[in-house]
C-alpha cells in the first residue's frame, strides 16, 4: 500500500519522469506527465497535460509537486509509473484509494542518452514563441499553441535545435554560416533553424533545403517570402543526383531523409569539407535488402524485424565508421524518446582530425562476408 504522492517525494531527487494514465473519470486528461526541467532558481517539476488538443504545462517547485499529486492526481489515475535513478516502478489504483507497487524494473539504459541534466535544460524553442512560420506549417495555432497531432514533431525539432544550440550557442552574431538540409520535405526543422540561428541568434546564416517533392518547395518558399527569410531558400532536386551548390558550406542536416539520401549528405558534407554534421536517418532499406547470412553473426538475420532492425543498427554503424575515417568525431545520440518516434537516432559529426582509413578495412570485410549494398562505402571509394 502506498502514498503516491509520497512515493514521488522519495523518487523526485533522481526523477526521471513520473506518467499518471489511466484515468478513472473520461473527463480527466488521459495522461498526465511529471519531468524534471532546469530553471534559473534550480530544478523544477514540469507537468503536462493535454486539453481539447492542445498541450498544458504547470511549472512547479518539488514540494510544490508533492501537494499537486495528492491533491489532483492521486486516486484519479488507475496507473502511475515513476523512473527514477535507473529504476521503472509500476503501481495501480485500488478500490480504497492508495496505490500498489505491482512492478520494478531497471528503466532501460540507452547508450548515449542525454544525462538527465541535458534533458532537464531549458527548452531553445517553446509553445507560445512567436514564429509565425510554425502558424503556416500548421505546428503552431494562431495563438502559438501547438497542435496536439504535432506535438511529436514539435518535440523532435525542438530537440534537434537543442542539439545544435549546444554546439553553436556561443557562435558570435554577425557570422556568415552556410548549412543545407537534404530532403526538407515541409521543412519544419528548417524554418527553425533559420529562426534559431538569423532571429534569435542574430547569426547571417543561410540556408538550402532540397528536397524532390514540387509542391513542398513551392509551399516552402511561399512561407519563406512572407515573412521576408531572404536567405532561406529552397529547391526541387534529387540530392543522389542533381547538382547542389557548390560553394562552402558549414553545416549539412538531414532529419528523416529516406534511405540512401541520407549517405549522400554524408558524402555531400565529407567532400565539401562541412565541419558540423547533425544527421537522423530513417527508412535504412539498402542493407535490409542485400544482406545474406555469411557467419557468425546469421543468428541476427533469421527474423525479419530483428534483420530490419540489425540492417539499420549496421547501415548507421558504418556511416559512424567513415564519417571517423573522413576526420570526423562522431556521437552516436538517442535524440528523442522512442515514444515519440522510433527513428530516433542522432549521427553528430564535427570534423577534427586528419582523414585515415582506420576503420574501411573491417567495414569492407564484413560486407564481403555478408554481401550487402551500403552507399557510403561506394560514395566514399577513392
Ligand atoms: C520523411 S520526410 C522528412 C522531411 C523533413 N526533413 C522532416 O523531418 O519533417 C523525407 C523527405 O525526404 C525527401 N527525399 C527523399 N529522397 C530524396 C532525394 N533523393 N532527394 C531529395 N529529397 C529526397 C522526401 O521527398 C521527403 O520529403
Amino acid at each position: 500500500m502506498a502514498d503516491i504522492s509520497t512515493e514521488f517525494d522519495s523518487a523526485a531527487a533522481s526523477l526521471g519522469q513520473a506518467v499518471f494514465s489511466q484515468p478513472v473519470s473520461s473527463s480527466d486528461s488521459s495522461k498526465v506527465t511529471l519531468r524534471p526541467i532546469a530553471s534559473k532558481t534550480g530544478t523544477l517539476i514540469q507537468a503536462e497535460w493535454f486539453q481539447s488538443n492542445k498541450a498544458f504545462h504547470k511549472n512547479m517547485s518539488v514540494e510544490n509537486a508533492v501537494s499537486y499529486i495528492r491533491d489532483e492526481l492521486s486516486g484519479k489515475y488507475r496507473q502511475v509509473l515513476i523512473v527514477s535513478g535507473g529504476t521503472a516502478v509500476q503501481y495501480i489504483l485500488k478500490r480504497d484509494g492508495t496505490y500498489k507497487r505491482t512492478g520494478t524494473s531497471a528503466a532501460v539504459s540507452r547508450p548515449g542518452a542525454p544525462a538527465s541534466h541535458d534533458r532537464a535544460k531549458n527548452r531553445v524553442l517553446s509553445e507560445g514563441d512567436a514564429i509565425p512560420a510554425l502558424v503556416d506549417l500548421g505546428i503552431f495555432t494562431q495563438d502559438y499553441k501547438i497542435i496536439k497531432s504535432k506535438y511529436d514533431k514539435f518535440k523532435q525539432i525542438n530537440r534537434f535545435v537543442e542539439l545544435v544550440d549546444d554546439e553553436f550557442k556561443n557562435l558570435p552574431s554577425g557570422s556568415e554560416f552556410t548549412i543545407l538540409d537534404f530532403g526538407c520535405g515541409k521543412s519544419y526543422l528548417t524554418f527553425i533553424l533559420y529562426w534559431y540561428f538569423a532571429v534569435k541568434r542574430g547569426v547571417n546564416v543561410s540556408i538550402i533545403g532540397y528536397d524532390l517533392k514540387e509542391d513542398v518547395v513551392a509551399n516552402c518558399k511561399a512561407v519563406a517570402a512572407r515573412y521576408g527569410y531572404d536567405r532561406l531558400s529552397f529547391h526541387v532536386a534529387d540530392v543522389t543526383k542533381d547538382a547542389l551548390y557548390d560553394r562552402k558550406i558549414d553545416m549539412v542536416v538531414t532529419l528523416h531523409a529516406c534511405d540512401i539520401a541520407t549517405d549522400y549528405a554524408l558524402d555531400y558534407a565529407i567532400k565539401k569539407g562541412a565541419k558540423h554534421i547533425f544527421s537522423v536517418p530513417c527508412c535504412q532499406h539498402e542493407v535490409n535488402l542485400s544482406i545474406h547470412s555469411g557467419g557468425d553473426l546469421d543468428i541476427l538475420l533469421r527474423h525479419g524485424i530483428i534483420k530490419e532492425r540489425v540492417s539499420a543498427l549496421l547501415t548507421d554503424s558504418i556511416r559512424a565508421s567513415l564519417l571517423e575515417d573522413a576526420g570526423y568525431s562522431v556521437d552516436m545520440i538517442e535524440f528523442i524518446d522512442f515514444e515519440h518516434s522510433p527513428k530516433n537516432l542522432m549521427i553528430r559529426a564535427k570534423l577534427t582530425h586528419t582523414p585515415s582509413a582506420k576503420n574501411r578495412a573491417a567495414v569492407l570485410s564484413l560486407q564481403q562476408k555478408y554481401g550487402f549494398e551500403q552507399s557510403l562505402i561506394k560514395l566514399t571509394e577513392k
